[in-house]
Formats: C-alpha cells, sequence, structure tokens
C-alpha cells in the first residue's frame, strides 16, 4: 500500500484533475447521460458506446468486451503507455500540483539526477534551435528546406543549428550557468588535451531524439549536403539517458496516429520520419541505425498497434536494414510486413512529390507479410549465393518464439525453393549448433520477458458462486462504508488472491480512517497505487451499484456466505462422524435441514457447534 504522504498527494492531483476532462482529451465524442459520460471504449473495437466516465465517482469502466475500468490515473496509464508513476507525474504536471517534499527526497536522489540530465538536454536543444532560427541557421533552413521539409515540420520536430566554431554550447552553458560536466557526461561537450573545452556536435543541423514521453535524449547531427567532412551522421555517444537499443526516433510524435490508426511505419532515417510525418503519415517512427532489440518491442507493444511496416529501400543495403529491423519485433503479436520500395529511393525523397507519395503509398498497401519478403528475396538465388540467403533468413527464425511456427515456416521454405524438406532442415540444425556453437561470442541483449497473464485454474461452481458473493460484497462496503463494521468481519474466509487483497486493503484504510472521506473505488485505487488488484475495483463498485440497496445487497451476500460456509463444515464433520456417531449425524442433519430453510440466522449458523 502507498503510504499516506503519497496518497494524499494522488488525491490531490485526482481532485484537480476531472477525469471527464483528461479522458475527454484523449477520447472524442463524450456523451453525457445522466450523470454518465458514454464514449466508445479505446480499448477494444466497437461501434455502440460502452465505456462509461462517472464524474462524480472519479472512474471509467467499459461494460463492453474489455471490462476494463480505473480511476483517472490508470487510464492515462493506459491510454498513453505509461507506469502508474510516469502518469502521476502527467497528471500532477498538467494540474500544477507539486510533487511532495518527501517524496522527491525519497525519489532516490538517482531520479533526481535523472530529472537534471533531461532538464539539460532540453535546455540545450534550445540552444540549438535558437541558434536555427538566427542569420547563422540560414544555410542548414536553406539545405533542409531545399530537401522539400517545410519551415512547420522542422520546427514541429524542434531541429537546430550546431555552429561550426565549437563554442556556442560551451559559451552558453557559461551564460545560463549550466555545470560543464553535465554536458560532458551527455556527450554534447569534450575537453581537449589542456581540459579546454569544446562541443562535440559542429557544423551540423541537429535532430533532437526524444524518448517516448517527449524529452530530449540526444541528437542526431547531419552535415549539409553531401559527404565531405567526416560522417553524414554523427549521434550523440551512448550515455545514461541515450541508448541506441531503446530509443525509437519519433515515437512520441507518431504515438496519437498509432493509437487512431491502429498501425505503424517503420522507416530508415531521420528525414525519412520527416517526411512521412509532412506528407501525414504521422504513425512513422525510425529505429537508429541498429537491430531491433526486445526493449523496441516492448515500446512498440504499448503503443497499441496492431500492424506494424517496414518500409525499406530497396536494394541491398535496404534489405539488410529490414532484416535488423524485424529481428527484434517477431515475438510481437502484431501483422508484420515489409514494403519495399523502388530501388535507390527512400521516403524522404519520394514523400515530397505527389508522384513519389503515391508510389510510397503503393507500397505500403502492397507490402507483404514478413516471412513472405524473405521467401521473396531467395527468387533467383543459385548455390552458395542461395545458401548464404538461406542462412541469413534463420536468424529470423531462430528469433520464432514457438518451436511449430519455425518448423512450419521451414517447411513453406522447402517448398518455395522446391528442395527436400530434410535438406532444408538439416541446413537449420547446422545453423543452430553453429549458434549454439563456443566459439561465438552471444550477445546478452537486456531481455525484459513480457509479464504473463496471471493463470486462473477453472474454479468450482461453489467457488465462482462464492467469488461473487465477495465481489459483490466489497462493492456494496465501497459504495456504503457503513456496512463495513457489520461485515468486515467476513474477509476471514474469503477465497485468496486479488479479492483477499482488496478487502484487507479496503480494511485497513477504513481503519486508519485518517480523513473521514469515504472510502470508494476511487480511494481504494489511489491506496493500491498500480497493484494488479486494482484492474478489479471499478468493476467490483459498479455490479454493486446495480443493486437497488448496497445494505440489502451486502446483508444478502453475508448470508449466503455464512450459511454456506456453515453447511460445508456439516459436510465436513459429518464426513468425519461417519458410521461411529449416527445420533450426532442425525442432529446434524436435522440442523443442516433447518439451515437450508433459512429458519436458522445466518449469524448463528456461522458459530453452529457440534453438541
Ligand atoms: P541513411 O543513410 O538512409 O540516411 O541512414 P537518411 O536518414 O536517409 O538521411 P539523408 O536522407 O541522407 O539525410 C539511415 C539512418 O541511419 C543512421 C541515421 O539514423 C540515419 O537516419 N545513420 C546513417 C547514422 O547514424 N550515421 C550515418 O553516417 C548514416
Ligand atoms: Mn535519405
Amino acid at each position: 500500500m502507498q503510504d499516506l504522504e503519497l496518497r494524499q498527494f494522488i488525491e490531490r492531483v485526482k481532485l484537480r484533475s476531472p477525469i471527464e476532462v483528461s479522458i475527454g482529451e484523449r477520447v472524442s465524442v463524450l456523451k453525457q447521460r445522466g450523470s454518465l459520460y458514454w464514449a466508445c471504449c479505446p480499448f477494444h473495437q466497437e461501434k455502440t458506446p460502452s465505456f462509461a466516465v462517472d464524474p462524480r465517482r472519479g472512474t471509467w469502466h467499459c461494460y463492453g468486451a474489455c471490462g476494463e475500468g480505473g480511476d483517472v490515473i490508470a487510464f492515462v496509464e493506459r491510454f498513453d503507455g505509461l507506469s502508474f508513476m510516469e502518469a502521476l507525474r502527467l497528471l500532477a504536471q498538467q494540474c500544477g500540483e507539486p510533487f511532495p517534499e518527501r517524496n522527491t527526497r525519497r525519489a532516490v536522489g538517482a531520479e533526481a539526477a535523472m530529472d537534471a540530465r533531461y532538464e539539460l538536454l532540453g535546455w540545450a536543444n534550445d540552444v540549438y534551435r535558437a541558434a536555427w532560427r538566427r542569420p547563422e541557421g540560414e544555410g542548414a533552413r536553406a539545405y533542409m528546406q531545399k530537401r522539400g521539409l517545410s519551415g512547420l515540420t522542422l520546427e514541429a520536430f524542434g531541429i537546430g543549428w550546431a555552429a561550426e566554431n565549437g563554442q556556442m554550447l560551451v559559451g552558453a552553458a557559461q551564460r545560463d550557468k549550466k555545470a560543464l560536466d553535465g554536458l560532458v557526461e551527455a556527450g554534447l561537450v569534450r575537453r581537449a588535451e589542456g581540459g579546454r573545452p569544446y562541443d562535440f556536435f559542429r557544423g551540423r543541423v541537429l535532430i533532437p531524439i526524444r524518448d517516448r514521453l517527449g524529452r530530449v535524449v540526444g541528437f542526431g547531427g547531419r552535415i549539409l549536403g553531401a559527404e565531405l567532412d567526416g560522417p553524414k551522421y554523427v549521434n550523440s555517444p551512448e550515455t545514461p539517458l541515450f541508448h541506441k537499443g531503446r530509443l525509437i526516433f519519433a515515437l512520441d510524435l507518431a504515438a496519437n496516429a498509432i493509437r487512431s490508426t491502429h498501425q505503424l511505419l517503420v522507416v530508415e532515417g531521420y528525414t525519412d520520419v520527416m517526411a512521412a510525418h509532412q506528407a501525414g503519415w504521422k504513425n512513422t517512427v525510425a529505429v537508429l541505425g541498429t537491430a531491433t532489440t526486445e526493449e523496441h518491442a516492448a515500446l512498440i507493444r504499448r503503443t497499441g498497434a496492431r500492424s506494424v511496416v517496414l518500409v525499406f529501400d530497396g536494394d541491398e543495403a535496404g534489405r539488410k536494414a529490414s532484416t535488423r529491423a524485424l529481428l527484434g519485433l517477431l515475438k510481437l503479436p502484431v501483422e508484420l510486413r515489409v514494403a519495399v520500395l523502388p530501388e535507390g529511393r527512400d521516403p524522404g525523397d519520394l514523400l515530397i512529390d505527389a508522384a513519389g507519395s503515391e508510389t510510397f503509398r503503393a507500397c505500403v498497401e502492397g507490402a507483404q507479410e514478413w516471412f513472405d519478403w524473405c521467401l521473396a528475396g531467395l527468387r533467383g538465388l543459385r548455390g552458395g549465393e542461395l545458401a548464404n540467403a538461406v542462412e541469413e533468413r534463420f536468424q529470423l527464425l531462430a528469433k520464432l518464439a514457438r518451436p511449430l511456427e519455425r518448423s512450419a515456416r521451414l517447411a513453406e521454405m522447402a517448398q518455395f525453393l522446391a528442395l527436400p524438406e530434410a535438406d532444408v532442415r538439416a541446413q537449420w540444425q547446422a545453423f543452430e549448433a553453429a549458434q549454439k556453437g563456443p566459439v561465438r561470442p552471444t550477445a546478452p541483449t537486456p531481455v525484459r520477458e513480457p509479464q504473463p497473464e496471471p493463470v486462473r485454474a477453472p474454479l468450482s461452481a461453489h467457488d465462482a458462486r462464492l467469488e461473487r458473493a465477495y465481489e459483490l460484497l466489497i462493492g456494496a462496503l465501497l459504495l456504503d462504508n457503513s456496512l463495513v463494521a457489520l461485515h468486515g468481519h467476513l474477509v476471514h474466509g474469503c477465497p485468496a488472491g486479488e479479492l483477499e487483497f482488496l478487502f484487507v486493503s479496503l480494511l485497513e484504510l477504513y481503519e486508519r480512517d485518517e480523513s473521514g472521506a469515504p472510502i470508494d473505488a476511487s480511494a481504494l485505487l489511489t491506496a493500491l497505487g498500480d497493484h494488479p488488484a486494482r484492474a478489479r475495483v471499478v468493476a467490483l463498485q459498479n455490479a454493486a451499484a446495480e443493486a437497488e440497496s448496497a445494505e440489502i445487497l451486502a446483508r444478502d451476500q453475508a448470508r449466503w456466505i455464512e450459511r454456506t460456509r456453515a453447511e460445508r463444515e456439516l459436510e465436513t464433520l459429518k464426513g468425519a462422524l461417519g458410521a461411529n456417531g449416527p445420533d450426532q449425524a442425525d442432529a446434524l442433519e436435522r440442523l443442516h435441514r433447518e439451515l437450508r430453510a433459512a429458519r436458522v440466522p445466518a449469524s448463528r449458523a456461522a458459530s453452529v457447534r457440534i453438541p
């Protein structure tokens, strides 16, 4: 459970973030009917609205297929793809509620240090942008615009300019009293032999790279024009904030479009992304010239994309890049396709005129299922060349989680090549053995496995009914706290697991009762933080709210619970007595019948003891 201070803070944030406003900003057409607002559920596909927001209770709930619900924090979390703390922070920022003192201190210095780093990079981006707008940025602006990118697009991406002289950022840091050490750590400033600081990026158009929350974490710097002097792009070095393996360029800008189209386009480079957004393909992102990782996949999973299309140049380099981009994404439960552009063309140069845009659209629409694309690339290859290309595909097959899928792909490949399946499998086994061999250094990628769904054993009819009784009871207690004193003791006997956890949490809150404020679904959610059991809270309260009276509902459930418990105890006892005590058994049988006829009040039933 969250500590008191944090809970009070969460309550303040919730109070100042009206749920219908926060959800209304994210979900279109919230229609008011009675005291509820209705919309089509943003978390599943539907035509008639079954998603309800209850401003009085501060909760939302989908009465349709997904059945999800929660408070405003849970919504922002889910909708924006954030963690609990991230969503809380976002809402706090928006309503201007400062983080509590102790909490910030406790935010383990480390978090404060991270905040300082983000702050510094944001500042650096401002410095570069200011230079871009000044006369000295004229050349850079002209170059980018000549490439077909509008001032508006460049502005939206926050493009800047780093002067050639190598003293622009260093000078600005002195002026704005920024510690140079932070800039050195961020890779933006270096020190020469004698310790003299100079800018890392010089004479380059600077493209800020932001994380999914829109915080600048690094830069890509492009030289003006053709490669004359050094590489075309120089990127920030890996720093505490900048890990290519965990970043997706423009994910922050694309998030909304991905949510509405359910599709994500992955292109190769920075300029490709900018041109795509300018042309209206706002669901476009890029990985930073690296192979995709599980971390990339996790980021994409959170966008809610159902279809991912890789759009790459049709040349050899483009094919290699698509393969790298596929590696980490194969385990995603999405439709994964590859669109091949005409050789030598990239989205950056296609999307700046009408004809090119048409070509681009046709390519995206004609994108092939990823394995079909793999097979198509084998066409016309022979001998050793073919074997090499096949092994390149094997790298992808090796990433598949399920052996059966791999096996089926191998069979498809054999059929496509019109070769004996045994040969393809033999080749695969050789490849696999080589992968496992001790010679090859295996790169340990940080694997963050998706959380498995909690497996629930199927419930017996009785257990299911008991669950239901407790659900309704807890819901009634949330609606009317005065019932806690009457029925709270039933927590003993609550089916173990989430329900019990919720019941106990409710009682704890009730006993502490610092504020006297009602302990309803919203208050319980505040106390639960991001505990998984919170997913059930709103449904519990809403189910109970359907009854005419929480009091009667609670009483009926309590009776049922106590009676069935007594019945079960009796059954057990009868079993234990067996043939040895026919008289007692008879007496018990009578009691049992009485109980069934509900002549014995439930409260007594619970305390029946053997005579
Ligand atoms: P491209 O060479 O396709 O560049 O590299 P681009 O994005 O189309 O750039 P323009 O159109 O020539 O301006 C694709 C991506 O690979 C990375 C960058 O992320 C780039 O966007 N890259 C490329 C580098 O990091 N360094 C390089 O020298 C080249
Ligand atoms: Mn390009």
